[in-house]
């Protein structure tokens, strides 16, 4: 190994760097898009509805119609809530968990979930929560490898369904192919008509590049006649602000009855206020669009910072995704040394998201898949969290 890396690194290592590139967060710089929404003025009544009292437990009417133009789901179908669609997507687990229709998956033996990785570590946090085991699957560019999705479901019982990241994939990237979800469809609906495909849209409007042509979730299970297994979530989070957007999910028959059950004995209603704000601030689905637009304008530069650092990376080192939308960047390495490189980062200052994270149960099984959020951090301190990756990432390779 060259003397210089390893001195250069010891010459990093003595500035004494703190810098946190471990969650994808919007910058301030984004957050102040939509500062209006901080002094917007609400009257106390939308029609015949009082925002400041109980009521309307799906959401307000324009919230709920936002929702559906978003979802491209009957407006009946679609419940605002409050910020967190990750919340939504637990309440709707938990209540198939207790209440579902033919057996409560809490009676079922072993139960089993579908989860495509690299994925979202919330999402395993949660199955993990309820004892679902997770049998991973690899996603493939234009979405989940059906191939290996086929064996899984030949070789196992109880599935109970799949959830996965059709846009801008967290970590990795992927934008799904209406092909590749026609026949997730097929092939989870014909393994079981209780196989629920869970769509965590959370990237749905985050493009910073022009990004290929999608038709919307909700159409193609309609096309499929799987909208009964199906539920789609989105959120506001990384359009306004971070835990105080809306959030919206999309679901039919019973899936729909069990969330409205499992929401009725947690949360009155939502936070309608903040709702009336949302639909004054974004008058419609371009509204929204617009607005994004303003946010890649602010999130592509920070990509591009972290690509050429990496480009100078030998591909024998390893390569990394190049999304057109969406919070990260995945580093795959050629040998299993992501948790080197992290404890590299770390020894120098710079935190990176634990190895692993990627994977159900904390653990990857090549030890070579890392995550990058470029975008919460200013693009000069991105220039130095991504140098030190880049020299972290040599000096493990050369040592591994
Ligand atoms: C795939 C995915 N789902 C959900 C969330 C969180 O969304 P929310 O704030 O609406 O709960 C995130 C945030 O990083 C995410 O990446």
């Amino acid at each position: 190994m060259s003397e210089n890396i390893l001195t250069y690194f010891e010459q990093i290592k003595a500035q004494g760097l703190s810098i946190d590139i471990t969650r994808g967060k919007p910058d301030a710089y984004q957050l102040d898009l939509a500062n209006e929404l901080l002094s917007m003025n609400v009257e106390p009544f939308d029609g015949d509805v009082d925002l400041r009292n109980y009521g309307e437990p799906f959401g307000i009417q324009d919230a709920r119609i936002l929702g559906s133009d978003l979802l491209s789901a009957p407006v009946d179908n679609v419940i605002t809530g409050e910020q967190s669609s990750l919340m939504l997507t637990y309440q709707m687990i938990l209540s198939k968990y207790l209440f579902a229709k033919s057996v409560p998956w809490k009676d079922i033996e072993a139960p089993k979930f579908i989860c495509p990785v690299p994925g979202f570590d919330r999402h395993f946090r949660m199955l993990e929560d309820f004892g679902i085991e997770m049998i991973t699957v690899p996603l493939v560019e234009d979405g989940v490898d059906l191939d290996v999705l086929s064996d899984a479901l030949q070789t196992n019982s109880n599935v109970l369904g799949i959830i996965c990241v059709p846009r801008h994939s967290n970590p990795s990237g992927e934008v799904y192919s209406d092909e590749n979800i026609n026949e997730l469809f097929k092939i989870g609906r014909h393994y079981s008509e209780d196989f629920l495909f869970l769509f965590d849209h959370a990237y749905l409007v985050h493009d910073f590049l022009p990004t290929k042509d999608q038709t919307a979730v909700w159409k193609l299970a309609e096309q499929n006649s799987t909208t009964n297994q199906t539920v789609v979530v989105t959120s506001f989070s990384k359009v306004t602000f971070g835990g105080g957007g809306l959030s919206f999910m999309a679901a039919a028959s019973d899936n729909l009855d069990l969330i409205k059950r499992i929401r009725g004995s947690m949360v009155i209603c939502p936070d309608k206020v903040n709702q009336k704000r949302h639909t004054k601030f974004f008058k419609d689905l371009s509204a929204v669009k617009d607005h994004m637009k303003k946010h890649a304008d602010l999130i592509r530069p920070k990509f591009e910072i972290a690509y050429k650092a990496l480009e100078k990376l030998d591909k024998d080192v390893g390569e990394y995704s190049q999304p057109t939308g969406g919070y990260f960047i995945t580093f795959k390495s050629q040998k299993p040394i992501a948790s080197k490189i992290v404890e590299l980062c770390k020894e120098a200052g710079v935190l990176l998201t634990p190895a692993g994270a990627t994977h159900p149960y904390g653990k990857d099984p090549k030890n070579n898949t890392l995550r990058i959020a470029p975008t919460f951090i200013s693009e000069k301190e991105l220039e130095i969290a991504m140098d030190v990756f880049i020299t972290a990432a040599q000096i493990a390779h050369n040592q591994g």
